[in-house]
């Protein structure tokens, strides 16, 4: 809850009290989208209840930057309209976004006994020196969950793509047609993460990324706390910024999502990635480079 008034008529995204409000447009401008044709008020009724009933009780173990209830229902919503098989995600931290996804997998009846649902992909396996488990959410709070969730930890998405050929099969024969992107946001993380992910995911797919608007949220945060800003993070936002194809930037509520659709030609991706790649890096260049990831591996047998 913001207490701040300089900050009185803007969303964090976890104001759940506010949720019918804070996603008004947002269902406006998904239901223009063909994608969106068969979702009916009803849908977003059943929606909204999904969203509120996961965020009612305090979330056990919960630590990082978890998503918040107005990203959780940006993701619902491309859950039900879109009735993945299964999807794949990159950055768990404590799991509140692979707990989300996989409890509204199930109250959309998407989860199917005997397949994954849901592949996460993290660089860790514990976070901090009080060594807090990585996807410790799910374990924790929804323990039923746990054999439709597939926990891939200490790797990368490029690295699962050009160098594990066991994860990337794994997940293939799940068929996912979903991607969720809440890992590193800077520059070119989130690039590189939505290439690998062209290179797992059929054309007509959707990526979803979070964080899109972090620095309002940071800024916010600054207003909020008194502290300072760390230094711009607009990896997520030049992604949705510059991709070719279609798109949906969230709004309200939901300003800190955006999703891209994977429709695209490889000849677009190959001008969509040199135009990204020439903005400077916001991790180092000494970090950027050591993903040793080149457009040509990326694209390759595409
Ligand atoms: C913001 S947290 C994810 C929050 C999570 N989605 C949630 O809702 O609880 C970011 C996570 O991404 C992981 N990460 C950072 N860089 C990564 C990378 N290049 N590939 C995969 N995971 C990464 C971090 O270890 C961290 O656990």
């Amino acid at each position: 809850m913001i207490k701040n008034r300089l900050l009185k008529d803007i969303f964090f995204g976890t104001e759940i009290e506010k949720l019918d409000a804070g996603t008004s447009q947002v269902i406006s401008i998904l239901n223009n989208l063909q994608d969106f044709a068969d979702i009916d008020r009803k849908d977003w009724e059943n929606i909204l209840d999904i969203v509120k009933s996961f965020f009612k009780s305090p979330i056990k173990g919960r630590f990082g930057g978890p998503i918040t209830p107005g990203d959780a229902f940006f993701m619902a919503a491309f859950l039900a309209a879109k009735r993945p098989k299964s999807v794949i995600e990159v950055g768990v931290c404590a799991g509140v976004s692979s707990a989300f996804t996989l409890y509204a997998g199930r109250k959309l009846g998407l989860l199917k006994e005997g397949r994954k649902f849901l592949h996460s992909i993290d660089l860790l396996r514990f976070h901090g020196p009080a060594k807090n488990e990585v996807g410790q959410v799910v374990r924790l709070n929804h323990p039923d969950l746990l054999p439709y969730w597939n926990l891939i930890v200490e790797t990368t998405m490029p690295d699962a793509v050009l160098h594990r050929p066991d994860i990337l099969n794994a997940i293939r024969a799940d068929q996912p047609s979903l991607g969720f992107i809440d890992a590193n946001h800077m520059h070119p993380w989130p690039l590189i993460d939505t290439l690998a992910m062209t290179r797992m995911l059929p054309k007509n797919s959707w990526v979803l990324h979070q964080d899109t608007q972090v620095m309002e949220r940071w800024l916010a945060n600054s207003v909020e706390l008194g502290v300072p800003c760390p230094t711009p993070c607009r990896g997520g936002n030049l992604v949705s910024t510059l991709w070719p194809g279609q798109k949906v930037i969230g709004w309200g509520m939901c300003y800190n999502m955006a999703a891209i659709k994977l429709d695209v030609t490889s000849e677009e991706i190959r001008s969509f990635s040199e135009n990204a790649f020439q903005y400077p890096p916001e991790v180092g260049n000494a970090e950027a480079m050591s993903t040793g990831i080149t457009i040509e591996e990326i694209l390759k047998d595409k």
